[in-house]
């Protein structure tokens, strides 16, 4: 299985410059000459896949309480952007449809992270699988998780999209793991990693994705050391 993937993934959107994880910021990372956003899935409480980073809406939101306790009509109802700037004000809780539909309609390709709760990583795993097999998109899409129950699950039923590990630390077993979901990349957090784990990979035939990286010397010294791309607030700063 291959994949392009370009030297920067603009981060929950374009997150350093319009609200997170909303369609106005995927749109701003299109905008600044992303060719690439990531964005991060959950699941409303009748189980539709939905924008969202954190497990509450107190962040991001207008909104208190648990996201997973709200249906996608209650969502709906919520301002996502107002909280970022004023001028985000009435910005919505965008589907992960809505994300595909919107990403397509750019020409840009998406890493969709999927996030679930303790207890719905199936629940979760089935309504992306539906959500993408049902989307007519172009685009191209991989998909990451750091719940292996999820990449499980994917693996067996999504397993023409491609697939990403998504790991803080590298694990020692690694190489196991991406080869038994098929996974085309790794994608760790920039701050654990070393030069010589990314030589390992690179040489093992993987991509390297790191997260999130917001300074350009930072960005450089990890092209240096081999890691194919960056996720990036500020998708043009880098
Ligand atoms: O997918 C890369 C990165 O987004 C993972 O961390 O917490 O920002 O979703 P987080
Ligand atoms: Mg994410």
């Amino acid at each position: 299985m291959t994949i392009t993937i370009p030297k920067v993934i603009g981060h929950r959107g374009a997150a350093g410059y319009a609200p997170e994880n909303t369609l106005a910021s995927i749109r701003k990372a299109a905008e600044l000459g992303a060719r690439w956003v990531e964005f991060d899935v959950m699941l409303s409480q009748d189980e539709v896949p939905i924008l969202m980073h954190d497990d509450t809406l107190n962040r991001t939101t207008n909104d208190q309480g648990p996201t997973f306790k709200k249906t996608l009509s209650d969502l709906k109802k919520l301002d996502a952007g107002s909280w970022f700037d004023e001028s985000f004000v009435g910005e919505a809780v965008p589907t992960l449809k809505e994300a595909l539909a919107l990403t397509d309609l750019l020409g840009i390709g998406c890493n969709v992270e999927v996030k679930p709760m303790p207890g719905n990583h199936a629940q979760i795993a089935s309504a992306v699988t539906e959500v993408i097999k049902g989307s007519k998109t172009s685009v191209a899409i991989l998909i990451s998780s750091f719940s292996e129950a999820v990449i499980e699950s994917l693996y067996r039923d999504l397993s023409e999209t491609p697939k990403a590990l998504l790991v803080e630390k590298i694990p020692d077993d690694w190489r196991s793991k991406l080869q038994k979901w098929d996974c085309v990349s790794l994608n760790c957090n920039h701050k654990h990693l070393t030069q010589e784990q990314a030589n390992t990979i690179k040489r093992a035939g993987y991509q390297l994705l790191c997260y999130t990286v917001n300074e350009p010397e930072s960005a450089a010294s990890l092209f240096g050391w081999g890691v194919d791309t960056i996720f990036s607030d500020y998708p043009d700063r880098v």
